[in-house]
């Protein structure tokens, strides 16, 4: 009941935000509202993270910090005009370097949207990012990739990435996936918990 509450609590919150700041109607299955009416509001419910990570926000992400108000919310994006979009905790610099900023085992929840194929491209790149979230994930923490599952967009397939095989993946039950693959873009989000 505490839980079911909760989840109603944090759908309702989800809706006011994109009601006020999206103008366009999007379809159920979308990418961005699954990520913002399925995945915000029950990883808010489930996991409650106190610590978030986002990499990679662009201008229409405006109002994504709206959804972690009262949490520690960081952004990071290697585009210094991207600044302005992040949360008021704004690093400018490769995902790469994550571990630059950030200590072991810090973060609850890292989210890390169309930034694999989108500019991190490199295969020693993407091999460096994915071991940096690893390492600054606190155990059984959750990370969740955004991808295109387009050969183009996929540098590296998933499976060749040594750091991302330290994770387990994870059924996230609002989707009943670990990689859900939305209506549009062959946008995925695949989902992974910290061993
Ligand atoms: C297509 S946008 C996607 C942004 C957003 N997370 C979303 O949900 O749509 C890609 C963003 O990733 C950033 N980016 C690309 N390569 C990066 C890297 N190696 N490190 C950090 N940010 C990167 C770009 O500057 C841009 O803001």
């Amino acid at each position: 009941m505490k839980n079911l509450l909760k989840k109603l609590k944090f759908k309702i919150q989800a809706k006011l935000i994109t009601y006020k700041h999206v103008e366009y109607k999007r379809k159920k299955f979308e990418d961005r509202s699954v990520l913002e009416e399925i995945i915000f509001p029950n990883v808010l419910a489930e996991f409650d993270p106190q610590k978030i990570l986002d990499i990679g926000r662009e201008d229409y992400q405006y109002f994504y910090n709206e959804f972690f108000k009262g949490r520690e919310l960081w952004t990071l994006d290697i585009d210094p005009e991207r600044e302005e979009f992040g949360s008021k905790n704004h690093i400018t610099d490769n995902v790469s370097n994550l571990e630059n900023h950030f200590n072991k085992n810090t973060f609850d929840f890292i989210l890390m949207n169309g930034v694999f194929g989108w500019g991190l491209n490199k295969k020693d790149k993407v091999e460096s990012a994915l071991e940096a979230i690893y390492n600054i994930m606190r155990p059984e923490g959750l990370f969740i990739l955004g991808w295109n599952d387009v050969k183009e967009l996929t540098p590296v397939p998933l499976l060749d990435i040594k750091a991302l095989q330290k994770f387990k993946k994870y059924t996230f039950k609002p989707l009943k996936s670990s990689d859900f693959k939305c209506t549009n873009g062959e946008h995925t989000y695949s989902f992974f918990i910290k061993k």
